[in-house]
């Protein structure tokens, strides 16, 4: 939620550098934007509603030599998303950019009016800025003034903060909200992931929470929460600044699906080549807890098939936000798993952090190298997808089934139940994977076929049963983040449970039959809706034959494999048919409304 930048250099293109800098945090959300910059000794603020592009306009009637500024594009979280609202703020000698929620802040708010402070804005940052303002005034000193300010701060923060009587000067801090230090040339960063400074260094150093930063064009001086000096190394981002462009394709969703073949492909390969998780002992545990939000949950719902149906572990999926409300379920025993692509989810996180205070071990599996997540867990597990842009997750999904799907492995070796012939098959299995995909990708017209059928609907259902039920939230989800459109997943022998009444003449309705065992079982319930009027898309494997016009109106035909790669082939039909929908909707694919990509509030 809300992407922060600044950047202070020995040039005076800082602005055009912080903005282009902006551009690729936009991803976390993109309501409103700002831009402060030193005007030689004063501030001028620059803000806008809307895209970053609005502000790239507003700015071109201001002078924007500069060599100091900070900027910030917004998730709403406090206050509609207005100029008024919009960072950064500005209170006394204090102008500054947030990322996360001051959860007191109207606590503060009512004691800092006492003291004589008026407010312009409905948000908890105009707040944070008047206590660091007052602070300052108390002590004099803007280090003390921030340890002190944020001391009374209750929540999440990263911060970027000027100071009018110190030009060229950024302070900064960060509680559970991510700030990365970069280092260039002409001058030096801070910013809340390294995406926003890879155009102009790949060298950076993560600050933990509760540190604070100086940094000035020359040089970066970091602190501990006592002010005393500490030294940090610099790493070098192994992602590059083309991994942000588009290559070609109208969409970053559609650079991103295209890009599973071989993210699965190299998860496989690292597997079987130089595994470095094999050592996880799954079977000392009576039961795992897969923790996460959103997609990275229904991921967990196909690795809980997985890990129980083959790896007979019992397995239980919680939604971060209430298991982190559900002490009494972790022991010292649990093994929990969290998943998250971003690395940054805070209710992901605050579960992982409260599994490790019960003494729980945890495992994450996690996109973002060195994010909070993979740097707090006891073993991290990268899926090494490369930066994902666009907000509705496609490989960051994919990959975490992936990773699932070795797990499951590694479980069945470690109890025994892996025989030779199970072990050929799935290997066979996943050295095709490249490939399997590859076909689903290839006539991309069949979805979009599909996708004129459905567009001008409002309501959509995916039925489906075992490990395609889980699959089936995914494929909802995802037409509903980026057409619009509602869309109801439903295990298929559920519906006539009162769903069906919904069913009428002309619902689509998108059944998935890959697993032999429950084919029957799903095709009854398709003839269910079918009875009803419904308009059906079958989605199953070739090896059911492919005349199926006595219930489908549209069939998809996959590849036939095992539990271990097909739900990855499915959800990308799925993928596919939301991006094609959402495109005759006229849907804007990469930033759908409202939604952010890092969702780092509570
Ligand atoms: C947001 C995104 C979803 C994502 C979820 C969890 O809601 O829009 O696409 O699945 O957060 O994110 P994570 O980074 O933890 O996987």
């Amino acid at each position: 939620m809300c992407g922060i930048i600044g950047y202070t250099t020995r040039k005076n293109n800082s602005v055009e550098i912080t903005l282009n800098g902006l551009k690729n945090l936009e991803y976390r959300g993109y309501d409103s934007s700002g831009i402060a910059l030193f005007n030689g000794d004063k501030i001028d603020i620059i803000k806008s509603k809307g895209k970053i592009s609005n502000l790239d306009e507003k700015l071109k009637q201001h002078d924007t030599t500069s060599c100091c500024s900070i900027a910030h594009t917004r998730w709403a979280t406090h206050g509609e998303p207005n100029e008024t609202n919009a960072h950064p703020h500005h209170v006394g000698k204090v102008t500054l950019v947030h990322n996360g929620i001051i959860e007191n802040y109207a606590t503060l708010k009512e004691e800092l009016k006492a003291k004589g402070y008026k407010f312009q804005t409905e948000t908890d940052t105009e707040v944070a800025a008047a206590y660091i303002d007052y602070c300052y005034s108390q002590t004099n000193d803007k280090l003390k003034a921030l340890v002190e300010a944020c001391k009374k701060f209750r929540g999440s923060y990263a911060f970027n903060v000027l100071f009018e009587d110190e030009p060229t000067t950024i302070y900064a801090t960060r509680k559970d909200s991510p700030l990365v230090i970069g280092y260039s040339h002409d001058g030096n960063f801070a910013a809340s992931d390294i995406s926003a400074i890879l155009n102009y260094t790949n060298k950076y150093s993560l600050i933990n929470e509760g540190e604070f930063v100086k940094i000035t064009r020359d040089i970066v001086t970091f602190y501990d929460k006592d002010l005393h000096q500490i030294e940090k190394k610099s790493e070098t981002a192994t992602w590059d600044a083309a991994q942000y462009q588009k290559n070609g394709y109208d969409h970053f969703m559609l650079k991103e699906i295209y890009e599973q073949p071989k993210v699965i492909n190299d998860i496989f390969d690292r597997f079987y080549n130089n595994c470095s998780y094999k050592d996880i002992d799954l079977t000392k545990y009576e039961k795992i807890h897969i923790v996460a939000c959103g997609s990275a949950m229904h991921a967990s719902l196909v690795g809980k098939y997985l890990l129980q149906t083959y790896g007979k572990i019992p397995v239980m999926v919680e939604i971060a936000s209430e298991y982190r409300y559900s002490e009494e379920l972790i022991t010292p025993s649990t093994l929990l798993i969290v998943v998250s692509q971003s690395g940054e989810t805070a209710d992901t996180l605050a579960a992982l952090r409260l599994a490790k205070e019960k003494g729980a071990y945890v495992v994450g599996i996690v996109n973002a190298v060195g994010s909070t997540i993979a740097r707090e867990v006891d073993k991290c597990i990268y899926t090494y997808a490369g930066p994902e842009i666009a907000v509705a997750t496609t490989k960051g999904y994919t990959s975490q089934v992936a990773v699932f799907a070795t797990l499951a492995l590694i479980a069945m070796e470690e109890k025994g139940l892996l025989t030779d012939e199970m072990s050929k098959t799935i290997k066979e299995d996943l050295t095709n994977v490249e490939k399997n995909i590859n076909s689903v990708l290839e006539n991309r017209e069949k979805y979009l076929d599909i996708a004129k059928d459905i567009y001008k609907h409002n309501d959509l259902f995916f039925i489906g049963r075992g490990i395609d039920s889980s699959v089936c939230m995914e494929g909802s989800l995802k037409l509903k983040e980026i057409s619009y459109m509602h869309s109801e997943s439903y295990s298929a022998g559920e519906l006539k449970h009162g769903t069906i009444s919904l069913i009428d003449k002309g619902t689509p309705v998108i059944s998935i039959a890959t697993d032999d065992k429950l084919f029957e079982k799903t095709v009854s319930n398709i003839k269910e809706t079918k009875a009803r009027g419904s308009y059906s898309i079958f989605v199953t494997t070739q090896n059911h034959g492919d005349d199926f016009s006595e219930f489908a109106d549209k069939t998809i035909l996959l590849p036939k494999t095992t539990d271990f790669t097909q739900p990855i082939l499915t959800v990308v039909a799925l993928q596919l048919i939301a991006y094609e929908t959402a495109k005759l909707r006229g849907c804007d694919i990469d930033k759908p409304r409202n939604l952010a990509k890092s969702v780092t509030v509570e």
